[in-house]
């Protein structure tokens, strides 16, 4: 029997598609090191949706694409801000510090997103040499809280970018969640609302292995070729990271992972509302939920659908739905839930 969790959109497999394009692609030589078809023809979709005018690297992993978009934009003696609980911050272990040289500098949140004012109480002493500089602001959407900025919001921390002078940087691992969440198209909460340079997730919407580093002022990406050899991140057989791009943005296939995700979030969402004992705590905005649930019970609902506590303090769990998440495996866990929560 297939297994499947609530654990992470990473834990689900690769897209049939995605499968028949790597396959298809499997055929005889190509070029390495992106000088293929495959890959040509995959920028040129990045290119319809954000436009002839920019840059894009591919990566193998998220923090991959994060490091060497952050690498591009920074020097040894810059801050990136961001988040307290964001994946740079938290779950990259210290490669955007190894890297770029710069300091992290995490801004509060309680729900992922960060604010203007927050932001701003933190760009201090600028052109101070006994402080680091601050020249990013990194913001994730969807947050590692599953939540979605709108377009205002990503606009008003672009102003604030605009203003001191800094970069916008866009952990984009979900941004596929992101889109069909806003119903916007991509170009429409990046670029069009200030973002300077974008991580594009492909692993969590479906894709083996792939993600791409996108620019929105090719200046930026100048030094970006030997960045990203440097990151260890230039795939040799670069053809397999084209071929999936390439599916997954033909046809708008990327949409229908995404959408499935998200309202399978949904609707765990309106299953556990129905249980008094259980109490969600982020808005569902996309294909994750975080809900507090009565410690003493976790231990064996993780037995059947594997899911990660998130808070122990506070008994707070993510559920993340993915591309092939099932209803009726919802109502399964929602059965269990109810069944240990009366217990
Ligand atoms: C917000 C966010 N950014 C980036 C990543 C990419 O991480 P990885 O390097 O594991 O592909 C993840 C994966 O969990 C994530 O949740």
């Amino acid at each position: 029997m297939q297994k499947r969790t609530f654990a992470s959109d990473n834990y689900a497999g690769v897209l049939p598609e995605i499968m028949e394009a790597l396959q298809a692609a499997n055929n005889g030589h190509a070029s390495s090191y992106g000088a293929d078809e495959y890959t040509a023809q995959a920028i040129e979709k990045f290119k319809s949706h954000f436009g002839d005018d920019i840059e894009v690297y591919f990566a193998y992993n998220g923090t991959g694409a994060n490091v060497l978009g952050l690498s591009a934009i920074t020097q040894s003696f810059n801050s990136i801000l961001c988040s307290e609980l964001a994946h740079i911050n938290v779950d990259e272990s210290t490669a955007p510090e190894k890297f770029t040289g710069a300091k992290l500098i995490p801004v509060p949140t309680t729900t992922g997103k960060i604010t203007p004012e927050e932001i701003t109480k933190r760009i201090i002493r600028l052109e101070d040499q006994h402080h680091p500089q601050a020249k990013v602001i990194s913001i994730s959407q969807t947050t590692e809280y599953a939540t979605v900025y709108s377009i205002e919001e990503i606009k008003a921390i672009s102003a604030v970018a605009k203003k001191f002078k800094l970069l916008l940087h866009m952990d984009g691992s979900r941004i596929c969640n992101a889109a069909v969440s806003l119903n916007k198209n991509f170009a429409s909460f990046t670029r069009d609302a200030g973002v300077d340079v974008l991580s594009f997730g492909g692993t969590k919407n479906g894709l083996m292995f792939g993600e791409a580093v996108v620019f929105f002022n090719r200046e930026l990406a100048k030094n970006m070729k030997y960045i990203r050899k440097q990151g260890m991140q230039l795939h040799s057989k670069m053809r397999f990271i084209g071929a999936q791009f390439n599916a997954l943005l033909a046809n708008d296939l990327w949409k229908k992972p995404a959408q499935h995700a998200n309202r399978m979030a949904k609707l765990m969402e309106e299953e556990l509302k129905k249980i008094p004992s259980v109490k969600i705590t982020q808005s569902v905005d996309a294909n994750g939920i975080f809900a507090l649930v009565k410690p003493t019970i976790i231990p064996e609902l993780q037995k059947e659908h594997f899911f990660y506590v998130w808070n122990d303090q506070t008994s707070e769990i993510r559920l993340m739905c993915s591309f092939d998440t099932k209803e009726e495996e919802i109502r399964n866990f929602i059965t269990k839930l109810r069944a240990l929560s009366n217990a």
